[in-house]
């Protein structure tokens, strides 16, 4: 054991690890790009200032922040979010609108290590920015699910929550509480499972204090517009409200479009929803594997005004992360991680030091059309090289002895047939291609 131990919650990746990684970010990056969003990337280490200003207390209590050597107060990013903000905001004039853009990006909040939960995580972001419609939340809601689809994940293995910040404003605004004390609120609401009643009812007593609302109503009220399941109970719930009437059209309409996009059915909708971050304002929605044990796979929404207070114009914006360390045990335990075969293709065994130099020129051709080719340093016996190549996980091996050389050929062995033939040393690129492509047979005698 080495006396020096990783920190808690941050991983290494050894290369079967990393390969199982790789996987994750290729299928989120394919998604994306199948939906025309084009990738950006952000500086890990970030002023503290832009972190804490717009992101709610629960983030800002699990940054990783620290003092510089030039004394400014740093952190790690715990979200991209913000940083997306400032880029566009810099230069919101100049994008054609609609902005779609996502970054995968390694994010750091020191959270208390648990299933699912870790300091350091690998998080994709997908944003739509400067259309306010609920056609760029359809967009974004139906990429999110895409990006689960493309693990080969079955429909009814996980689900997308759906829920609407818009309405619960509108409704705490009904019961009277003041705009600039709805988040705290909803600060509560989110707390819902996890606290007494006793804390539950001090939160909201203190998110209205100098208001004239009735905490005990709030939170009554509140634990009935949480608890509504389906839309026909949304529409019951609203009641009279005008205000709250109206936004139901908006509900009807992504509905709609969530339908035409082919997603309808993994959405649901769940109004106990209500996100932890505080700069969201429209619907939001988090995607829950379909046993319901893990942590959110991914959570998102409108956050309208975020790139205005960022220093840009005014500019609607819609988004979502997804994390891999949620995605990666989902899969694990559907059966749908792929085990890679990170071997090479050849394995070029060097059997003395009076064939190598025509190997090594093989090994350099063959690298140069793009196969990938590992050999052995030292030369080495025929049974030791195959056992070599076997544990490199090669499908091939090219037999290099004086013998061969002399004649100018090769020798290419499947391993695991242990057929062999003879290749020509000057056929052997084209010859090499066609075995990948086409298998043994095409230089089988
Ligand atoms: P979030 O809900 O804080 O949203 O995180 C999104 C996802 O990142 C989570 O659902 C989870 O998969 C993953 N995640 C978060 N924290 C951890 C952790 N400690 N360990 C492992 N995975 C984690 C945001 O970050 C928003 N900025 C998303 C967004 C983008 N909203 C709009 N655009």
């Amino acid at each position: 054991m080495s006396k020096f131990e990783s920190l808690p919650g941050f991983r290494a990746f050894y290369p079967e690890d990393r390969a199982r990684l790789g996987h994750i970010l290729d299928v989120w990056r394919r998604a994306c790009r199948r939906h025309g969003f084009r990738e950006w990337e952000g500086p890990v280490l970030e002023p503290l200032e832009l972190l804490t200003a717009k992101s709610g207390d629960e983030i800002v209590r699990q940054l990783f922040n620290f003092t510089d050597k030039g004394e400014r107060a740093v952190a790690l990013r715990p979200e991209m979010t913000p940083t997306l903000a400032r880029l566009v905001a810099a230069r919101a004039n100049a994008l054609p609108k609609p902005i779609r853009w996502f970054a995968i990006g390694e994010c750091y909040r020191y959270e208390k290590q648990q299933k699912g939960r870790l300091r350091a995580f690998h998080q994709l972001n997908a944003d739509l920015l400067g259309e306010a419609g609920p056609g760029a939340d359809a967009e974004v809601i139906a990429l999110c699910a895409e990006c689960l689809l493309g693990f080969g994940l079955s429909r009814d293995s996980f689900a997308l929550r759906l829920s609407d910040r818009t309405l619960w404003f509108r409704v705490l605004a009904s019961l009277g509480v003041p705009d600039e004390a709805a988040p705290a609120v909803l600060g509560a609401v989110d707390k819902l499972g996890r606290s007494t009643d006793a804390e539950l009812l001090a939160q909201v007593t203190s998110a209205l204090s100098g208001a004239s609302a009735d905490p005990a109503r709030v939170l009554a009220e509140s634990r009935r517009l949480a608890a509504v399941r389906s839309f026909a109970e949304l529409e019951a719930a609203a009641g009279a409200d005008p205000a709250v009437a109206a936004r139901l059209a908006e509900w009807r309409e992504l509905l709609s479009l969530l339908a035409g996009l082919g997603v309808g059915d993994l959405v649901r909708v769940d109004l106990g929803i209500v996100r932890g971050l505080a700069y969201y304002t429209g619907f939001v929605f988090e995607a829950f594997d379909a046993e319901g044990e893990q942590r959110a796979l991914a959570g998102g929404g409108r956050y309208d005004g975020l790139v205005e207070r960022m220093g840009g114009p005014a500019m609607p914006a819609v988004g979502f992360g997804m994390g891999d360390v949620t995605v990666a045990n989902l899969l694990e335990s559907r059966g749908l991680m792929p085990s890679y075969a990170e071997g090479p293709d050849f394995f070029v065994a060097i059997l003395g030091a009076d064939a190598r130099d025509a190997a090594l020129r093989d090994v350099a051709a063959l690298r140069s059309a793009g196969m990938r080719v590992e050999y052995n340093l030292r030369d080495g016996r025929f049974p030791k090289l195959m056992q070599a190549a076997e544990s490199a996980g090669a499908r091939f091996a090219l037999v290099y002895g004086g013998e061969e050389v002399a004649r100018g050929v090769a020798k290419v062995r499947e391993l695991a047939s242990r057929s062999e033939a003879e290749v020509p040393r000057v056929d052997l690129v084209p010859a090499m291609r066609a075995v990948l492509e086409e298998g043994f047979g095409a230089v089988q005698p």
